[in-house]
């Protein structure tokens, strides 16, 4: 699979506005290992957290009156919310549909009108995060925590549009461990079984030491491969092991990535085979 690239007009930055802290964080930025050689080096937060928000501006192109917007989770996420709270003030008409609790506190902190999967089974564009992506725009989510909502909501859009600064960009998945949502009753088990696999799996938690637990009840294994050369492969075998619920793999469900360069915005999108 490859890639067109096409530059796009750099987007006006606005100075950082913060979410709110709300309830725990879960820890973010587990510990990474070695990038691969072709990997880019990781970035200064501030220069992160500005290709994140040029990223996340980017994407308000794709989001037009009258749709409903699928809303992802993450900081990047956050500073597309914002971003859309403010043409929504302006008098953009749209619906969304969030993919965390935080999220939706936000977006209603902001009056975005909000609805849910009971409302509306089909979502016209989602814009989310992403832990990594790599050339044919898989994807590594769930450092938030939100990585099922997320993937119901993808699946449900005709369009899904992720946002990301450029450390993110990877050529082979698994620098990011790879998060795992388990019933709590099977974790053990499940953890075992990925160990197997080749991985080093950790129970994800709170920095104060209580275990994370996601929107939906559930705990979070975070698997580090180091390198997942087969994602469907991976993907397969987590999907067929009891106790998973759900996995950080999106694989053919990304339409365009835009990544902030710097000041640039890079547009990648995947070809589809006929
Ligand atoms: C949440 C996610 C996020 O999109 C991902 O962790 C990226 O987060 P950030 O934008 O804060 O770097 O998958 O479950």
């Amino acid at each position: 699979m490859a890639n067109d690239t096409e530059k796009i007009d750099p987007p006006r930055i606005d100075p950082p506005k913060q979410e709110p802290p709300r309830g725990d964080p879960p820890p973010r930025d587990p510990p990474e290992k070695d990038p691969p050689a072709k990997d880019p080096p990781v970035k200064e937060p501030a220069k992160a957290d500005q290709e994140k928000q040029a990223a996340a501006r980017a994407s308000l192109r794709f989001v037009h009156d009258g749709q409903i917007v699928g809303l992802g989770t993450g900081s990047t996420a956050a500073y597309a919310i914002r971003f859309l709270g403010e043409q929504v003030h302006k008098g953009l008409r749209i619906v969304a549909i969030p993919t965390s609790q935080r999220s939706k506190e936000l977006a209603e902190s902001l009056r975005i009108p909000l609805a849910t999967l009971d409302d509306y089974q089909q979502i016209d564009v989602t814009i989310d995060g992403a832990d990594e992506f790599d050339p044919a725009l898989r994807l590594i989510k769930g450092g938030g925590g939100a990585l099922l909502r997320e993937k119901v909501v993808a699946s449900a859009s005709k369009q899904l549009v992720i946002i990301t600064d450029s450390a993110k960009q990877v050529s082979v998945l698994g620098k990011f461990p790879l998060p795992v949502e388990v019933i709590p009753f099977a974790q053990a088990v499940v953890a075992e079984r990925i160990a197997a696999l080749g991985a080093a799996v950790t129970l994800r938690q709170y920095a104060y030491g209580n275990t994370f637990v996601t929107d939906e009840g559930h705990h979070i294994l975070d698997c580090d491969f180091g390198h997942i050369p087969d994602p469907p492969a991976l993907a397969r075998t987590l999907n067929d092991m009891p106790g998973v619920v759900e996995h950080g793999l999106f694989i053919d469900l990304a339409s365009v990535v835009l990544v902030g360069k710097g000041t640039e915005v890079i547009e990648l999108r995947r070809r589809h085979h006929s």
